[in-house]
């Protein structure tokens, strides 16, 4: 029996997966790590705990599984997305890496489209400039740390650091080299102008890939350390939102997704190059070689529910211990007795900016309405039905954009959540289903593993043999209808405060 590895770097967690040949999950394990907060607004984390967690989790999952590393044909990576991770000339980390949700670089995105003009540069990169991509950190490094801009020889995303930590090998792939806001999204290459007008060296940046191609071989190290052999290839794997589809079969037109993970996305899959002319939602290269995929993102989803959870649900934490379940599982059912609208409570989810589809690092969170009948479970219900206004934004900017969605899949910690499909089934007007696996993206490297591996012809062949359908959630209208109320008073609010959320961040 041939195996298969698929590994995640996410925000909150590593997760790594041994699969059998026929996706079966074999051992898993999951590491968490901290994310730095230095200012309101700035998001870092130490590449140094993905490694660790990431050999952590390898380590573990082989030898739960007493699989012989001769075996384990190939792994895929896939990973959180923007973060700018930088080495020095012994390849040696620099600073800390600056994460997705890092709203510093707003100056740093007029000077991006200064230097390349606003059109030529969503012509290029297919996006406007903006504070979550990695073009803007590193320019804000050049400007604000020059000494560590002076000693950078190596800029890596955070699972192309992972690779170059596996395999010795300095590479990337398209589907996450797009959110560097450095490649030319249509020729899918890194792209020549924009790196002469920003002047940023391209011998930093890796090699590019499509996303099932082999990128190099485990080291002896590694190998050594982990159980490997050097055999075992590395693929070029997706960021994890290219790397979610692929884990939910969403590798053809009119197929979509909807993910709530520390982030939250809305995903459709498209064949050909379109891009939202007012920026809103991203357009970038996907896991499958020659398709695109075009995404609205959330950028507080399961985030917001975290926050909630850490800084006031003791309660719930520690009565979720004594009953051995999840505390999240306790404050479902808690939101679930609360009526839809949260007795009159709305939330905006946006406790770390905004992107779609307001593209505002400014903006932060609010609840609106809060009455002395509010309890803690109101709360908690308000801000699940706050990110899914959210994401209902996003879905229907890809309406607005002719992408016909005839499947909407589930999936991230948040689509675990009946309670969280059914207001996206409501609010959508469509059924939202789930498939048989729970892996998401790391299912979704591994079969880019497995397909670099020669196991299957192409990414859709090997999703049409793995993937299976399994929950489906059907919209009930008299929800829909309450909802929509509720929706409409939510899309008011921030252009009520905008001006505010502007006027706060300008405070010292
Ligand atoms: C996508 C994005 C996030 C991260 C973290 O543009 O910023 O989804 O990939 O998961």
């Amino acid at each position: 029996m041939n195996y298969l590895i698929g590994i995640d770097i996410g925000t909150s967690s590593t997760k790594t997966v041994l699969f059998d040949e026929n996706y079966n999950v074999v051992s898993s394990a999951s590491q968490e790590y901290p994310l730095y907060q230095p200012q309101n607004g700035w998001a870092e984390q130490k590449p140094e705990d993905w490694y660790n967690a990431v050999m952590d989790t390898l380590k573990r999952v082989i030898k739960e599984s007493g699989v012989p590393g001769e075996s384990i044909l190939g792994i895929g990576l896939s990973g959180q997305m923007h973060g700018l991770v930088m080495l020095d000339e012994n390849n040696e980390v620099i600073r800390p890496a600056i994460i997705w949700c890092d709203q510093r670089t707003a100056k740093e995105c007029e000077e991006i489209t200064e230097r390349v003009g606003a059109k030529r540069l969503i012509e290029i990169t297919a996006n406007p400039a903006l504070t979550g991509f990695t073009a803007s950190k590193i320019l804000w490094v050049r400007n604000n740390e020059p000494e560590n801009y002076a000693r950078c020889r190596h800029i890596l995303l955070p699972k192309d650091y992972i690779r170059f930590m596996l395999t010795g090998e300095f590479a990337t792939e398209v589907s996450d080299a797009s959110g560097m806001q450095l490649l030319d999204i249509p020729n899918r290459c890194w792209s020549d102008e924009v790196l002469e007008k920003l002047e940023i060296d391209k011998s930093m940046l890796g090699k590019v890939y499509e996303s099932p191609e082999v990128t190099g071989h485990i080291t002896q190290k590694v190998a050594e350390e982990t159980g490997l052999s050097v055999k075992t290839i590395v693929v070029g794997g997706a960021g994890d939102n290219a790397a979610a589809a692929v884990g939910t079969g969403i590798v053809r037109d009119g197929r979509a997704f909807t993910t709530i993970g520390t982030s939250g996305v809305v995903y459709a899959h498209s064949s050909r190059i379109t891009i939202d002319p007012k920026g809103r939602v991203h357009t970038f290269c996907c896991a499958v070689p020659g398709c695109w995929h075009v995404m609205g993102v959330t950028q507080g989803a399961g985030l917001s529910l975290k926050w909630f959870r850490d800084n006031f649900c003791q309660d719930y934490i520690d009565e979720a211990k004594r009953q051995g379940v999840d505390p999240y599982y306790l404050m479902d059912k808690d939101a679930e007795s609360v009526p839809i609208g949260s007795n009159k409570l709305v939330f905006l989810p946006y406790l770390m900016g905004e992107r779609t589809p307001h593209l505002d690092p400014d903006c932060r969170g609010v609840f609106f309405g809060l009455s002395a009948i509010h309890t803690k479970k109101d709360m908690i219900r308000a801000v699940m039905e706050g990110v899914s206004y959210s994401l209902k934004n996003c879905s229907d900017i890809l309406k607005e954009m002719g992408i016909a969605v005839g499947e909407m899949m589930a999936c991230g910690g948040g689509g675990t959540s009946k309670l969280w499909r059914q207001m996206l089934a409501d609010l959508y007007g469509c059924e939202v289903k789930m498939v048989s696996s729970k892996e998401g993206p790391a299912l979704g490297a591994a079969i880019l593993a497995g397909v670099g591996a020669g196991l299957f012809d192409s990414v859709e062949q090997a999703c049409d043999r793995v993937i299976k359908v399994d929950k489906v959630c059907g919209p009930i209208d008299e929800n829909s209808r309450k909802y929509e109320k509720f929706y409409e008073i939510y899309n008011s609010l921030y252009g009520d405060l905008k001006a505010e959320f502007a006027k706060l961040a300008k405070l010292s």
